[in-house]
């Protein structure tokens, strides 16, 4: 089986769970974009649902699919976000999140929902977080230099994302440093220094957040609960 057959089937089983009327938040990524199409087929069937989307890139998938959206200005409490991740940890379900750049809307997003469901590929799964690649920070752009440093003196190889030669740009306007910091025992405790650090916008780090993950891999579908 393909990776993209495994993404589709987490994200299938994930979309079971939304039901008439509820307001649910839709993630950013090649997983979450499986779930938004999942849910689109759905709303044809008459399902009615509102999204909130976790991006722009989100936002306009759904609305080609013909997803309604909603913002959080007009639904404050989202019952049910359905979202991809970097890297989950066995045991606490904590996440790296961010290598597709949406992870301050997607946290933000997650803190608003009654229950935030986490759909990946079994290759996805550490026993440490930061086993696998960077912990994605978003930044303000002005004094970026600095902040790198501060996270720097935190443990974290910190490097400027960049797109075709230009600062990655994140839909909030800000730059995101993508941070080596090896396997993270205290997953909580760094996520609570780097919030510290001024100049930094949001981590990558979702601690406490996933109610929920659903891991596909060749043997069928895991749910994990924390
Ligand atoms: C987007 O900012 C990320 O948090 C994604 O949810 C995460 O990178 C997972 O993406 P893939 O499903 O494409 O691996």
């Amino acid at each position: 089986m393909d990776l993209n057959t495994l993404k589709q089937t987490a994200a299938r089983r994930a979309v079971e769970d939304v039901e008439d009327g509820m307001v649910v938040g839709l993630g950013t990524g090649s997983t979450a974009a499986f779930a938004v199409s999942a849910l689109a087929e759905r709303v044809r069937l008459g399902l009615r649902v509102v999204g909130i989307p976790t991006s722009e890139r989100t936002a306009r998938q759904a609305e080609a699919e013909g997803i309604g959206l909603g913002t959080l200005a007009e639904y404050p409490r989202v019952d049910l976000t359905i979202d991809g991740a970097d890297e989950v940890a066995l045991g606490e379900l904590a996440l790296i999140k961010g290598l597709g750049g949406a992870l301050l809307r997607e946290k933000i997003v997650a803190a608003a929902s009654e229950r935030l469901i986490i759909i990946v590929d079994a290759t996805k799964l550490v026993e440490r977080l930061g086993s696998h690649g960077p912990l994605p920070v978003e930044v303000a752009p002005f004094g970026w230099q600095a902040t790198a440093r501060a996270l720097e003196r935190l443990g974290g190889q910190a490097n400027l994302r960049a797109q075709e030669g230009q600062a990655f740009l994140t839909d909030g306007g800000h730059y995101i440093l993508d941070c080596r910091f090896g396997p993270i025992a205290r997953p909580a405790e760094l996520e609570a220094a780097i919030d510290r650090i001024p100049g930094v916008v949001e981590s990558g780090l979702f601690v406490g957040m996933a109610s929920a993950v659903i891991v596909a891999d060749e043997g069928g579908i895991e749910v994990l609960t924390p």
